[in-house]
């Protein structure tokens, strides 16, 4: 149980997730709920490139896990009718690597590069000349006997994913035409991917139950369709249907889910700030030691989402547990003067 509570509201993508992820997966602009601003950018250059049968420029996701990364680079080559090739930054070890999947795309194609920012950097100097000039430039032989070549490569769009876009160098960065922040989601969007995966899941659930779902979704739509399985699982094994409220509570509770989305890493990240170091602030290197994880962790997948509902601060100095988060754990805030302040009675505030 202990490791499921880890693992359920966990934003990496989960071997197992893979098909759901793949059945519920939106495969038009229809279908995607949200990101007006990516979408609407979008849709505008994906129009102007087949009016002018060009491909579409270099494209660049970026943003936590599981907002819809894979999933825009895949409605787009649906949208465009081309066909998409998806590799990962770790996955391409050599030049020959990158040298072959780009020789073998066709016009127009898609190359999606997933964690783009973690390409060796000697494979992304040769990516420049592939994004800029449409050529390969590879190196023969070894020694005085090398010599340089240069390869013709058909036109081609390159979509790469990063969650970590200060980690990109910037003549990578510069090189994409559009470059797009995925932003967290509304608890009413989320519902409503949730409605859609129900329907697709023929899933029969209440309004209210959904909107319980989406609250404890860390407004992430992988975690919200991975929570709304887990339901499913529990309805399924009791011979519930539809699914009330109520019931959908009790499962929530059971995954060790709160109404924030918030797991125990979350709460040991908090806690750790809290008793170790006085609320902060304090550097992530010094929270990752003191909770055994890894600081990329932290920043990647835990803090966006404490930083977003304000549980969090980033400052100069460090990371602060604010006050909501005091109210929210149900302990005291401690005052600068050393006292104890705020009654933990007190109604939380409005959180979002
Ligand atoms: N805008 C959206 N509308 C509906 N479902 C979405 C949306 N964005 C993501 N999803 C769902 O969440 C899952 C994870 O999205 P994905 O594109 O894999 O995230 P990322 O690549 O950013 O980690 C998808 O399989 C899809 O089911
Ligand atoms: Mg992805």
């Amino acid at each position: 149980m202990i490791e499921r509570d880890n693992q359920i509201t966990s934003t990496k993508g989960q071997m197992a997730d893979n098909k759901l992820d793949l059945a519920l997966r939106p495969k038009t602009f229809g279908e995607y709920i949200g990101q007006a601003d990516a979408k609407m950018n979008l849709g505008v250059s994906m129009k102007a490139a087949k009016k002018r049968k060009e491909p579409l420029e270099h494209v660049l996701f970026y943003g936590p896990p599981g907002l819809g990364k894979t999933t825009l680079a895949n409605i787009l080559a649906g949208e465009m009718g081309v066909s998409i090739k998806t590799t990962s930054g770790p996955a391409i070890e050599k030049q020959g690597d990158l040298a072959s999947i780009l020789t073998n795309l066709k016009e127009n194609d898609i190359l999606f590069i997933d964690e783009i920012h973690r390409l060796k950097t000697q494979i992304e100097e040769i990516l420049y000349s592939a994004m800029e000039d449409y050529a390969l430039d590879i190196i023969i032989g070894k020694g005085p006997a090398a010599r340089s070549m240069r390869l013709d490569l058909p036109r081609f769009t390159l979509i790469g994913a990063t969650t970590r876009i200060g980690s990109l160098s910037a003549p990578l960065r510069d090189r994409f035409g559009h470059i797009f922040k995925l932003d967290f989601y509304s608890d009413e969007e989320i519902q409503q991917i949730l409605r859609r995966s129900a329907g697709l899941l023929g899933i029969k659930i209440d309004d209210q139950a959904l909107a319980e779902i989406a609250k404890s979704s860390r407004k992430t739509p992988r975690i919200a369709n991975r929570l709304l399985k887990r339901v499913r699982d529990f309805a399924t094994v009791e011979d519930i249907s539809p699914v009330s409220l109520k019931f959908t509570q009790k499962c929530l509770g059971t995954m060790g889910v709160d109404m924030l989305g918030l797991d125990k890493t979350d709460r040991q990240i908090l806690m750790t700030i809290i008793e170790k170091f006085q609320g902060g602030p304090v550097g992530v290197n010094a929270i990752a030691a003191a909770t055994s994880e890894e600081t990329e962790t932290i920043e990647d997948l835990y803090e966006p989402y404490l930083l977003q509902i304000g549980f969090l601060d980033r400052t100069r100095q460090g990371r602060v547990v604010t006050e909501n988060a005091y109210l929210h754990l149900d302990i005291r805030m401690p005052t600068p003067n050393g006292g104890q302040a705020k009654n933990k009675n007190v109604e939380q505030k409005n959180l979002f």
